[in-house]
């Protein structure tokens, strides 16, 4: 039988110590850090996903603004937006929730926000920050998931990680923080052959697939800690569920964690720390 980590406990402990600091920072620098949150569409995952990011500040008692546009906005407008929020000497944070509409270049929505208020991490600049270990914003989920696995107590220096999935949000810049921390990272992804003999060597297995119940009991090995990232609809019950086939697993697994409940919160939770770390940028 596993542990189960609960990304939830940990996220509301995270989020009740900044809400802690709080008071102090507002006293000394005269305001408390902001995020700018813009949700283009109507994306039911989207919208969800932003107001669970507006709860959150509630909850650590910063300020949010939240834009909602339409999903008709031209790419110039959204790129004009964000030079406002650029120039706003009171924001610290800005946050453009993806996937944008196809007639918008993420890319260039993503490299129009300032490095220092880039509180995803997703900038070049940060990303190029992270690969070459020098100080920079991180991005929140694969910061959460670090955060899981230590504060679980998981040995990761000298393990076996795998890491299935090979996305920029997730795969990529996981598979580098859990490289620095000494492990040895094989990167699977959806033309990797074979791929249960490659996950069953992992001590840590980080399933970042997207794919509903996708890493079955045979493809994990016997006391792996096994980290599930995914956000799916089960399509048989229409109820949220991970990328890990949870019941069959965890039997297998020394720890894992739930969807929900999980690692989505700890995104979260980073994304406050982020928007903090920002705020000390503009203050200090
Ligand atoms: N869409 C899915 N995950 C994320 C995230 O971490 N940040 C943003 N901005 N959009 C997302």
């Amino acid at each position: 039988m596993a542990q189960v980590i609960s990304g939830k406990d940990l996220a509301a402990s995270i989020k009740a110590g900044l809400r802690e600091e709080l008071p102090q920072l507002e006293a000394k620098y005269g305001r408390k850090p902001h995020l700018a949150v813009i949700l283009v569409g109507e994306d039911p995952g989207s919208v969800s996903y932003v107001k669970g990011k507006g709860k959150a500040c509630e909850e650590v008692g910063i300020n949010n603004t939240t834009i909602r546009k339409d999903v008709s906005i031209t790419e110039a407008e959204l790129l004009e937006m964000i030079d406002n929020l650029n120039n706003d000497p009171l924001v610290d944070g800005i946050l453009v929730q993806l996937p944008l509409p196809k007639h918008i270049d993420s890319d260039k929505v993503i490299n129009a926000i300032r490095p220092d208020k880039d509180v995803d991490g997703f900038h070049p600049m940060n990303v190029a920050s992270l690969y070459l270990k020098q100080p920079g914003i991180l991005p929140c989920t694969p910061k959460g998931i670090v955060r899981v696995i230590e504060h679980a107590g998981i040995e990761i220096a000298g393990k076996n990680v795998c890491v299935i999935g090979r996305s920029n949000i997730v795969g990529m810049p996981v598979s580098k923080l859990l490289l620095d921390k000494n492990a040895t990272v094989t990167i699977a992804h959806s033309r990797t052959k074979d791929l249960a003999s490659i996950t069953s060597q992992a001590d840590i297995l980080v399933a970042a697939v997207g794919r509903p119940l996708f890493v079955k009991a045979e493809m994990v090995k016997e006391g792996a800690a096994v980290i599930d990232v995914g956000v799916n609809r089960n399509p048989e019950t229409n109820k949220l569920c991970g990328d890990v086939d949870f019941i069959n697993v965890e039997p297998k697994a020394s720890y894992i964690t739930k969807v929900p409940g999980g690692i989505g919160p700890m995104t979260i939770a980073c994304l406050m720390e982020n928007t903090f770390e920002c705020f000390l940028k503009h203050v200090k």
